[in-house]
């Protein structure tokens, strides 16, 4: 504990994606100091008071892959890497939520891990082999019995999630075939600081990784990155592929250049994250200042996609549904209930925008590209949007 300095404090929040049923608004929600911190040694950047994962990760687990175009085609394109290029005759996924990866493969080719069994069922109606468990020592071990090992893991958006990297790749080592290879993705770090995406840390997201992180944890377990692939999905991430360390490992340049970028911007200093949290500080007085022009003139403002993230955001800059009305989402089991903390309700998205709507907070900014070729008749009348990356302003 002592190699890790705070640097970010975002206030008091209550869990995200713990969605409040609206007859329970006047619950007391269970609520926790949302600090960040950097790890001087291994340079990890991790969340200080975590939950059990028991807590955040359950039946009643509301997150669906599939409701986004940009994560299916992301995927859609993956597979069709992989298939070409790995040959893979068994993959495992970690964290296979809803299947949006390992449908575009032949079912007897798959494994899926899914702890939240509400969504883990939808993979298992489709008869993919998916296992409601949480990735483990434990669980590798069941899948050595039940498959042997397995040529190729995957894991999106999932590994950040799980506090004990090291059991996480010490389970790897397990089930992993000596000239296999694991494929993490995860949002970047150095896009986080880049673009004050400060929202990338709530109790879920327990790590925002850079590769330089990454590297000296998984090479406590004999694993190494070889390469290194920016993606623009949630805000920008990192594509990392691992092998077992052998004496023919070849590291690409993607992976040296990584490393190279983090260094110069200074992801191995405290000082950098020190300046990060100052201009977090700088976007949350900008926010307010914003919302509350637009609220002294009587202007209507709602939300887009009520994410994780914007949890973060709304608990840490106070805002309530005094200010943004009601958030629009896609996702059933989100509709009708209130955002966590702020208690913002969350309505269905119908399709057609309430032309009496002039600003749409952006809860969802990860997927603008998406959303404004979506709502390109609201731009096109004049409808704008607030988001608070990289600085808070109306596009
Ligand atoms: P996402 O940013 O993936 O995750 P997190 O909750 O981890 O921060 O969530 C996107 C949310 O936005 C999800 O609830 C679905 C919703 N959404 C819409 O309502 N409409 C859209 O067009 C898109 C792309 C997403």
């Amino acid at each position: 504990m002592k190699n890790k300095i705070n640097f970010l404090d975002l206030g008091t929040q209550p869990l995200a994606n713990n969605y409040l049923a609206k007859n329970k608004s006047k619950k007391r929600e269970n609520k926790y100091k949302l600090i960040v911190c950097f790890d001087k040694v291994t340079k990890l950047v991790s969340i200080k008071n975590t939950f059990s994962s028991e807590k955040m990760f359950n039946n009643t687990y509301p997150y669906r892959s599939s409701m986004s175009k940009t994560m299916i085609n992301s995927f859609k394109k993956l597979s069709k890497i992989i298939k070409n290029k790995y040959k893979p005759k068994k993959i495992l996924e970690i964290g296979s939520n809803d299947g949006a990866f390992i449908k575009n493969f032949k079912k007897n080719l798959t494994i899926g891990i899914e702890p939240c069994s509400n969504v883990e069922r939808i993979t298992k109606k489709l008869k993919y082999n998916t296992y409601s468990k949480y990735w483990s020592v434990n669980t590798a071990k069941k899948i050595l019995t039940d498959h042997n090992k397995v040529d190729l893991v995957y894991s999106a958006n999932t590994i950040s999630h799980i506090k004990n990297l090291n059991q996480v790749f010490e389970a790897i080592n397990i089930v992993l075939n000596e000239k296999g290879i694991f494929i993490l993705e995860d949002p970047s770090l150095l896009e986080c600081l880049k673009n004050n995406t400060y929202d990338q840390f709530y109790n879920e997201h327990i790590y925002v990784f850079s590769t330089l992180g990454l590297m000296n944890i998984l090479k406590k377990h004999n694993l190494e990155i070889f390469k290194v692939e920016r993606l623009e999905i949630h805000g920008g991430s990192n594509r990392y592929y691992i092998k077992k360390n052998t004496n023919s490992i070849k590291l690409e340049n993607s992976f040296k250049l990584a490393i190279k970028e983090e260094i110069k911007y200074g992801l191995n200093k405290i000082s950098t994250y020190k300046k990060f949290a100052n201009r977090v500080k700088k976007s949350k007085s900008e926010l307010i200042t914003i919302l509350k022009k637009l609220k002294r003139k009587n202007e209507k403002i709602i939300g887009y996609g009520a994410t994780a993230k914007a949890t973060t955001i709304l608990n840490y800059c106070k805002i309530n549904n005094k200010t943004i009305d009601y958030f629009l989402d896609t996702t059933k089991e989100k509709q009708n209930k209130l955002m966590p903390g702020s208690k913002i309700p969350i309505l269905k998205y119908k399709g057609n925008l309430d032309s009496k709507v002039k600003y749409i907070f952006l809860g969802a900014w990860n997927f603008k590209k998406e959303i404004f070729l979506k709502e390109k008749k609201y731009i096109k009348n004049g409808g704008k949007f607030i988001t608070h990356t990289p600085t808070p302003k109306i596009i």
